[in-house]
């Protein structure tokens, strides 16, 4: 099949396309590597550096005839959405909307979608929370991404465009940026490996932490379906605070965290059921928390020795 892969020099998208690769498909990523590193790129992708709102993208479309495509890049921080909602709507919401666009005109078969599972349920009231429950997005990140989700709605009602949407919880795993805001596991470790303070905002709130290859696995299994929306949790949900202390353990670090005022805008709770998409097309995550952990910090291991 011939697959395009927005986002495809980032952290998620770089294992997707590698692993799509290994299943003989054509590739072709398009990625402004704003976040995204030309390093992750796999050789075997044909790679445009274009920004998802640039008209020009129709060019690609025209050229390749995608089959499905993945819409992996965005604005992905929550704290930076917070600050900057105009930049993120501009992100998110239009630059996705090209590629819809797009999609219908070049008859694509499928659109797979990224939104988030992690932010998009504040104050959920069941938890493990579930489809069923009211998407009550807060931040201007989990706006964007519902927002996405009511137009995927719209062209599949109106044009016919197939869609998944894939809720995600927090995404953990090699390759994760620890620089930015996001991405906690990936911060505390690169920080714990270099001996640097860490920090913790509130550290009460808990997250359900997904590791990234599973999160591929299910992006790769829902190719199968069609218009769903599927939550991708572990059921499981651990506070920042624990999750440093598991951190640190591993890491053999005896570093104390420094604690900072909570984060307005920022979901307390997160804890994710997968039980419809296990039941529907049998994905389940395999990777325990602990084994993810050891993956990552081998990965940053070997990153801070080089
Ligand atoms: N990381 C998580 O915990 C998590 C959780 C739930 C959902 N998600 C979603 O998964 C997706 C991937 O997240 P990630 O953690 O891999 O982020 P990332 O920042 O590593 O990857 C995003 C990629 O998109 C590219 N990009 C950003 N803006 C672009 C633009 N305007 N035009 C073209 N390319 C652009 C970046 O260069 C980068 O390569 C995002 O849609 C994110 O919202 C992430």
């Amino acid at each position: 099949m011939k697959i395009l892969v927005t986002g495809g020099a980032g952290f998620v998208g770089s294992h997707l396309v590698d692993k799509l690769i290994e299943g003989k498909h054509e590739l072709v990523i398009i990625d402004n590597l704003s976040t995204g590193k030309k390093e992750f790129i796999n050789k075997s992708a044909k790679f445009y550096k274009i920004d998802i709102r640039d008209k020009k993208i129709s060019k690609i479309f025209d050229k390749h005839n995608f089959d499905i495509v993945y819409h992996i890049a965005a604005q992905k921080s929550v704290p930076y959405s917070l600050k900057n909602p105009i930049e993120d709507a501009n992100i998110n919401i239009l630059g996705a909307l090209n590629l819809l666009d797009n999609c219908v005109k070049y008859k694509v078969n499928k659109i797979i979608f990224t939104s988030t599972g992690g932010a998009i349920y504040d104050s959920a009231d069941v938890f493990p929370t579930n489809e069923d429950c009211e998407a009550k997005p807060l931040s201007p990140y989990a706006v964007s991404k519902f927002a996405i989700e009511k137009y995927l709605n719209f062209y599949q009602k109106v044009h016919g465009l197939n869609y998944v949407i894939l809720r995600p919880a927090n995404i953990y795993g090699p390759r994760q940026d620890p620089h930015g805001e996001a991405g906690v596991i990936a911060i505390f470790i690169s920080n714990l490996l270099q001996n640097k303070q860490c920090y913790i905002n509130g550290g009460d709130q808990s997250r359900d932490f997904v590791y990234v290859k599973d999160l591929v696995d299910a992006l790769i299994m829902c190719q199968k379906t069609k218009n769903e929306i599927f939550n991708i949790g572990t059921a499981n949900d651990l506070s920042i605070t624990n999750l440093y202390e598991k951190i640190r353990k591993i890491a053999n670090s005896n570093l104390t965290p420094e604690y900072k005022p909570p984060i307005k805008g920022e979901v307390i709770k997160s804890q994710l059921s997968s039980k419809k998409i296990k039941e529907q097309i049998y994905w389940t995550p395999k990777t325990s928390l602990n084994d993810g952990i050891v993956e990552t910090i081998n990965y940053f291991k070997n990153k801070v020795m080089n």
